[in-house]
């Protein structure tokens, strides 16, 4: 071994820890090892390096190298940048950050200005490099949350996607509706099918001046129910599974809930809501169409957020799937986490399969687009800004 002596001893302990070490070694045992060596930035000031050219984004000294390992000093002045990469053949390493490190990548300048990708050559590196982070930093963090995919997801959810489409697209649709079809909101008990985290129907309470004990909101992920139960009464449950009949005047499926089923499953999702309507009640609910890809971002950004979504179109069993793969990058409690965010199925009927199931369960149904509001005809087989809007009366 290098003569070490001359290091200061929480490297040194680095060093003796790593060489003791037998058997293949994990990213969390590396982090430990870099944790319990206590090392103080007084003991690497000297190695410190902010006169570094600027070609190299950061300064850099070594320490110590052999054969499997290396350890460094690394320096960033503030406003250096740099991007993810490797170190000739280390596979990965532990950082211990001194101060205050911000974690950005060159991605902005690589998709326009409405969130579409324009290079995917670098979209499908940096997609790749995000998801083994993500891997490393599960492993790291000791937890995979398979059980419910949407953990975590819920709060990123809200930010980036809920709150954007409240005010764009479903606080719009509210006022079409509560206007066209006169709709005394205020004395209507609610059911929200699929509830998410609850703005929505929150929106509902605050603006319509709805009682707090007539909205309850169902849903079948818990973590999205922790949040939707800060804002208005929520249970985890699933519709499927629901027994009361007749006793809401209103159900919302707002942000395609009801495609979120299996295709298999989505008329008996339907016909269970509309048991639970009273007679003349009404179910509200949102779809997109099999063109919706189209106007699908690959970004969303909030200051603290930015979703990476990889949409595809897939057949399963003759019935068309948009698939949505999802990276989130989030600075939570003040940490920075790369999650994978899993793949997101959304069936795709056509409107007219849509209209046909509905009229099995309902007397009246009437289709509009999303956006503009226009009344979709029983031959139109698709809406101009490809999402529609349901209103269905018992
Ligand atoms: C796209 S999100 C929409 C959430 C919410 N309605 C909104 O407007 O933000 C679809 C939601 O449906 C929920 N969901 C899926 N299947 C369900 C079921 N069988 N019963 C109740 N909720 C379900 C999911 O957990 C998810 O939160």
């Amino acid at each position: 071994m290098n003569n070490i002596t001359n290091l200061p001893t929480s490297i040194q302990k680095i060093i003796l820890d790593i060489s003791s070490y037998k058997d293949k070694m994990t990213p969390q045992q590396a982090r430990n090892i870099v944790m319990n060596a206590s090392v103080r930035a007084e003991d690497i000031e000297y190695w410190q390096d902010y006169h570094h050219p600027l070609t190299n984004s950061y300064g850099r000294k070594s320490l110590f190298t052999n054969s499997l390992f290396e350890i460094m000093v690394m320096s960033w002045c503030p406003g250096d940048i740099s991007t993810i990469h490797d170190h000739g053949h280390a596979q990965w390493g532990a950082v211990q950050v001194f101060g205050y490190a911000v974690f950005k990548t060159e991605l902005m300048a690589n998709i326009d200005s409405d969130g579409f990708v324009t290079n995917f050559n670098y979209w499908n590196l940096l997609w790749n490099e995000l998801l083994q982070a993500s891997q490393l930093q599960c492993e790291l963090i000791g937890e995979i949350h398979n059980k419910d995919s949407c953990y975590s997801y819920a709060e990123i959810y809200d930010e980036v996607v809920r709150k954007e489409s409240l005010k764009k697209i479903t606080s719009k649709y509210i006022q079409f509706i509560h206007c066209k079809y006169h709709l005394d909101l205020s004395s209507s008990r609610i059911l929200s099918i699929g509830c998410g985290t609850g703005i929505m129907e929150e929106y509902l309470l605050k603006n319509y001046y709805l009682e707090w004990d007539n909205v309850l909101g169902i849903d079948t992920s818990e973590s999205m129910i922790k949040l939707a139960s800060k804002r208005i009464n929520a249970f985890v449950g699933d519709i499927l599974d629901i027994k009361y009949t007749n006793s809401c005047d209103i159900a919302f499926a707002s942000l395609n809930v009801f495609q979120s089923f299996v295709p298999s499953l989505m008329e008996e999702a339907i016909e269970k809501t509309s048991r639970i309507i009273k007679n003349d009640g009404y179910l509200i609910a949102d779809f997109i169409t099999s063109d919706h890809i189209r106007r699908y971002r690959n970004i969303l950004d909030s200051e603290n957020v930015v979703l990476l979504r990889k949409p595809s179109l897939i057949e399963e069993s003759h019935n068309i799937i948009q698939q949505n793969e999802v990276i989130n990058v989030a600075i939570l409690n003040s940490k920075l986490q790369i999650m994978y965010g899993g793949k997101h199925n959304y069936y795709l009927p056509s409107i007219c399969q849509v209209r046909y199931i509905l009229g099995k369960f309902f007397n009246r149904v009437d289709i509009f687009d999303a956006l503009t509001f226009a009344y979709l005809n029983p031959e139109d087989d698709t809406s101009p800004s490809t999402q529609y809007l349901i209103v269905a009366q018992k």
